[in-house]
């Protein structure tokens, strides 16, 4: 059995784990931890099936940052997951680089990819989970708030996208209580919303479900949203835009919370739909914290990976 580890989804770190991974994350940033696991350089290869900007500048720095050598590809340019079975693609780039970061669509490639694959896994995006942007989004939680656990993290909108079931994994994972706010028929599924109630119990942290915004609102410490037309939606846009209006992220929803509340958007964000400019703008919003944290929370994941699959040593990374 391999013993490569593999960040595929947000439960794929133990809440111990992901607490480590914020710890080195922290110190990274404030640049008291040097360590180069790709060191050589060792080549990480991220490849795009769908369009970035935060997490395709970001991968790139970190792993420069990191002593290796970024090679970023796109799915045009590659035979990944259309000339070749994603099993032969994985058992060929393990044998050249050292990580493997991919942004795709279905999570069963990457789960194809992860089974195949010697080298550690990274999703950096897929239709279900988006689990390297919320470590960076807790990271900035920390930041701003001191702590995770026991706070009250609200999110609203399209509550049937990858963001919404990371917030959901991850803040319970970090001992948050979550609350998910969107219309009858796009809210999590019953599957992911009893892994989270699992997890929940294992940290101290709870899951609510609802249609009501006001409802979940009332009282937040961090209040969160993404687009309401996410990356292969496209076609959906102007119903999708009248769908989710009950539950923007404006001036009024914010009087709910509490009065120091902080706002998260991964961006890239529509103002005047989930978000008002008002409240994106405004002095509640860490929205460039929290892209910046991109880049360390990366960092931290690729290094943790390295070490805890045996790539690397590390006495500083258990
Ligand atoms: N938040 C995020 O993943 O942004 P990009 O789509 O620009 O990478
Ligand atoms: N839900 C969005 C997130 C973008 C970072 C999408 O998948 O397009």
């Amino acid at each position: 059995m391999s013993l490569t580890r593999h960040f595929l989804t947000d439960l794929d770190l133990s809440p111990a784990e992901q607490s480590k991974v914020l710890d080195l994350a922290a110190a990274m940033k404030a640049d008291k931890y040097g360590f180069t696991p790709y060191a050589g350089p060792q080549t990480v290869a991220v490849f795009f099936d769908k369009t970035s900007t935060r997490t395709r500048v970001s991968f790139h720095a970190g792993i420069a940052e990191l002593g290796g050598s970024p090679l970023i590809i796109n799915s045009t340019d590659s035979q990944l997951g259309h000339k070749e079975t994603i099993a032969d693609s994985a058992q060929v780039l393990a044998r050249m680089v050292s990580t493997i970061v991919w942004r795709t669509y279905a999570q069963s490639g990457l789960e194809e990819m992860a089974a195949n694959s010697t080298v550690p896994v990274i999703n950096a995006l897929s239709d279900d989970y988006h689990p390297c942007q919320l470590l960076a989004d807790l990271l900035t939680v920390r930041e701003h708030k001191g702590k995770t656990a026991g706070l009250t993290m609200v999110y609203l909108g399209d509550s049937a996208n990858n963001m919404a079931n990371s917030y959901l994994l991850a803040g319970v994972t970090a001992g948050m209580h979550v609350r998910i706010a969107g219309p009858e028929g796009y809210l999590p599924s019953a599957e992911i919303i009893a892994a989270a109630q699992i997890r929940a119990e294992e940290t101290g942290g709870s899951v609510v479900i609802t249609t009501d915004a006001a409802q979940a609102l009332e009282d937040a410490d961090v209040v969160v949203t993404d687009t309401w037309v996410s990356m292969g939606q496209e076609d959906e846009k102007v119903a999708r835009q009248k769908l989710f209006v009950d539950y923007a992220v404006d001036a009024e929803a914010m009087k709910l919370a509490k009065d120091d509340a902080i706002v998260l958007h991964c961006l890239p964000a529509y103002r005047g739909y989930e978000i008002s400019a008002e409240v994106l703008d405004g002095p509640q919003s860490v929205v460039f914290d929290e892209a910046e944290n991109r880049v360390h929370a990366q960092k931290a994941i690729m290094t943790w990976l390295m070490v805890a699959s045996g790539l690397a040593q590390d006495p500083r990374v258990e």
